[in-house]
């Protein structure tokens, strides 16, 4: 029998602290109609000092696992953009105070695509036997890495962790994940990036300035490629799988802009009711952003068992990619 990874755990965890559009305006110039009518988001969620990426993985990590009724996972895969720490990963101190032991664990860095890259990594380790049960978390804490002066970045990302437990089973079984559709173009590793942090430049002179070891991010040309690679990416994981787009119950992409969300239905052929989405809420969390989206999506019962879930992201790199599940039917934590 063909044994593939099938979801069977849902979590997530946002920090306390709200900053709503209109404290932004307070300090940048941009206005709460700007935000709202240019990306979607009203409010995204923040940590507080002391508060690390570990800390988010760690709450929607443990919540995933309860809702699977098994407090077991033999890996532990963590999507970031924002280690604790440049080294060792986040993944082994997760690990360790969620109480697996010796789990495997290791980071994903695939920055908004970060989540997908790790559930196909996980997927393939439950396939090969390598592992029996998978952890799958994506966990940002974005705000460490923003310009506070940058209007066109700080009004987006939001903090926050989304996490899945993936267990071995069939293919045919509800929760069973895949295909999978995986890309890359590094010709692109300007349009998202943090330009300082690479080897020293030859002449000293010619060093990164402070800007640099900020986020940022061309939009424009950003939110056009996110709209066709996702596009693609979505079409050709509906292929390998024998589906149309109007077999697709429910599209959660990654939550850029609310504007891209309806493109890209559109670019698919998806009825924009059939869209998720969370970005009003927590606006862009990066790696977190579909997992925190299917966990709402699936605590609000906007997915209901049974229903055909097209998965797709895109983010620095360039990265991007697709897949598909059957939504199972799991308890709400
Ligand atoms: O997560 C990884 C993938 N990320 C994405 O896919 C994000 C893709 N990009 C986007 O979502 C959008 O491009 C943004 C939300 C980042 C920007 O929206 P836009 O509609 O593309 O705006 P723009 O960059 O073309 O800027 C339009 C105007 C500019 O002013 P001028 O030059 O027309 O006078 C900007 O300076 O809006 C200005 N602007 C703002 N105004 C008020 C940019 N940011 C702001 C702001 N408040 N926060």
């Amino acid at each position: 029998m063909t044994r593939v990874a099938v979801l069977d755990g849902i979590g997530s965890c946002l920090p306390p602290r709200l900053v709503t559009n209109d404290e932004l305006a307070a300090r940048l110039d941009t206005s709460d109609a700007w935000i709202r009518s240019r990306t979607g988001i009203r409010q995204r969620y923040v940590v507080t000092d002391g508060t690390g990426t570990s800390d988010l993985a760690v709450g929607a990590g443990s919540r995933a696992l309860k809702s699977s009724g098994d407090p077991h996972a033999d890996t532990v895969v963590v999507a970031t953009t924002t280690p604790d720490r440049p080294c060792p990963a986040t993944a082994p101190a997760v690990a360790a105070r969620l109480g697996l032991g010796h789990a495997a664990a290791y980071d994903v860095a695939a920055v908004c695509t970060g989540f997908l890259y790790a559930l196909a990594t996980a997927s393939g380790l439950i396939a090969l036997g390598v592992s029996a049960r998978a952890l799958v978390i994506g966990a940002e804490t974005f705000s460490r890495i923003l310009n506070p002066d940058d209007r066109s970045t700080s009004v987006i990302f939001g903090d926050g962790a989304g996490a899945v437990v993936l267990r071995a089973g069939s293919p045919d079984e509800p929760g069973a994940l895949g295909p999978f559709e995986l890309r890359s173009d590094g010709e692109g590793r300007d349009l998202i990036t943090v330009p300082a942090g690479g080897p020293p430049p030859a002449d000293p002179a010619a060093g990164p300035g402070a800007a640099d070891y900020y986020f940022t991010m061309q939009g424009k040309k950003v939110f056009r490629l996110a709209v066709q690679r996702m596009g693609e990416c979505a079409r050709a994981v509906l292929d390998r799988a024998g589906r149309r787009p109007g077999d697709v119950d429910r599209l959660v992409s990654h939550q850029a802009n609310q504007r891209i969300i309806e493109r890209l239905a559109d670019e698919i052929g998806i009825p924009y009711e059939r869209t998720v989405s969370n970005i009003a809420r927590v606006g862009n969390t990066a790696a977190a952003s579909i997992p925190l989206a299917l966990d709402h999506a699936h605590t609000e019962r906007v997915l209901r068992p049974g229903d055909r879930v097209l998965l797709t992201a895109f983010g620095g790199g360039l990265t991007w990619g697709a897949s598909m599940l059957t939504w199972p039917a799991i308890d709400p934590v």
